[in-house]
């Protein structure tokens, strides 16, 4: 008889066999900074996430340097918002002075900042609007001009997170003409139009005002539209292409790690993350034990970097090797 239980008969030999480990070094977390003083707001949609002004973010900034993880993907939050996003791109705007402070204080933390206006617009959306449409073309050179104060202010990778088409080519042509000829672009390029993204709305107050993202942010049911979207990417220079989200976009994660030879990156979104907080909160699931699962499972579909708001959780509890 095969038995397939002599490997499973104890940790030691259980821990030999294993076939998929997570480094820390693998792991990223998505920080929020907003405009004023003196806040660390709760992310109500979000329990254990938080808001903060530049003067109170040492403290996770802080944490996240012992916890051994590569860095943080910064979101900032403006006061103002415009038609034109105008605190996307301005050189004092707070997600510029976010990554300024954090390359000072802490110069081996990796920042990646995410390129995208639905943060800094008073519709929500992620682009240039025009009547209901959410215009392209038009919203490329905005993307282009907040990539490029965005590398000016120390920002390690570039990463633009809209959909509009051609923004990679777009940003990469800015990014070199500026000198940044060695600023990586990480970008969204499987990004679904998904409800997994509701708490993520509520932290980074960027919901729309009107309609929904369904016109740039790509069909869920589409596995081979996104390989597609990856591949013309990848053409136009990205460095390091996501799936996002994760969990419910395993086959697209496999499916990319297995045509292409690029670092891939999976986004373990908010809603993602909140759901298993608040069941956790219930009593009903082992937190620990889901998480390490659900990190496990988006490393073994073949992810190379997460993304992830339980980064410094899971950074206590992984093995290093
Ligand atoms: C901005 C952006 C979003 C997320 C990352 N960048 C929201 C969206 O597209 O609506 C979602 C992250 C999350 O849900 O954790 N475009
Ligand atoms: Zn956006």
């Amino acid at each position: 008889m095969r038995r397939f239980r002599r490997l499973r008969s104890g940790e030691g030999i259980r821990r030999l066999v294993r076939e998929t480990h997570i480094s820390r070094k693998e792991l990223i977390y998505p920080i929020f900074v907003e405009e004023g003083e003196g806040i660390k707001l709760p992310v109500e949609s979000m329990p254990g996430v938080f808001r903060y002004s530049l003067d109170t973010v040492d403290e996770i900034l802080r944490e996240t340097d012992k916890s051994g993880i590569s860095g943080v993907l910064v979101f900032g939050i403006p006061k103002h918002k415009d038609e034109k996003a105008s605190q996307a791109y301005d050189e004092n705007g707070i997600t510029q002075r976010a990554v300024r402070l954090i390359k000072e204080k802490y110069p081996e933390m990796l920042v990646i900042a995410d390129v995208c206006l639905c943060e800094y617009t008073s519709h929500g959306h992620c682009g240039v609007v025009c009547g209901h449409e959410i215009l392209n073309d038009e919203t490329l050179p905005l993307l282009a001009k907040m990539a490029v104060s965005l590398a000016e202010a120390g920002a390690d990778i570039i990463a633009p997170s809209d959909m509009m088409d051609g923004r990679v080519s777009f940003l990469r042509r800015a990014l070199d003409e500026n000198g940044f000829i060695n600023t990586p672009i990480m970008s969204y390029s499987a990004k679904f139009a998904s409800g997994y993204y509701s708490p993520f709305r509520d932290a980074a107050d960027s919901a729309p005002g009107f309609g929904d993202r369904r016109t740039y942010q790509m069909d869920f049911p589409n596995g081979r539209e996104a390989l597609r979207e990856i591949a013309d990417d990848i053409d136009e220079g990205a460095d390091i292409v996501m799936v996002k989200p994760a969990l419910a976009y395993l086959d697209v994660i496999r499916s990319a790690r297995d045509r292409f030879d690029l670092p891939i990156a999976a986004y373990n979104v908010s809603g993602e993350y909140s759901m298993v907080k608040a069941a956790a909160a219930n009593g009903w699931i082992d937190e620990k034990r889901i998480i390490l699962e659900n990190l496990t499972a988006i490393k073994r579909a073949g992810a190379d970097i997460i993304i992830t708001y339980h980064a410094l959780e899971a950074a206590e509890w992984l093995e290093e090797i």
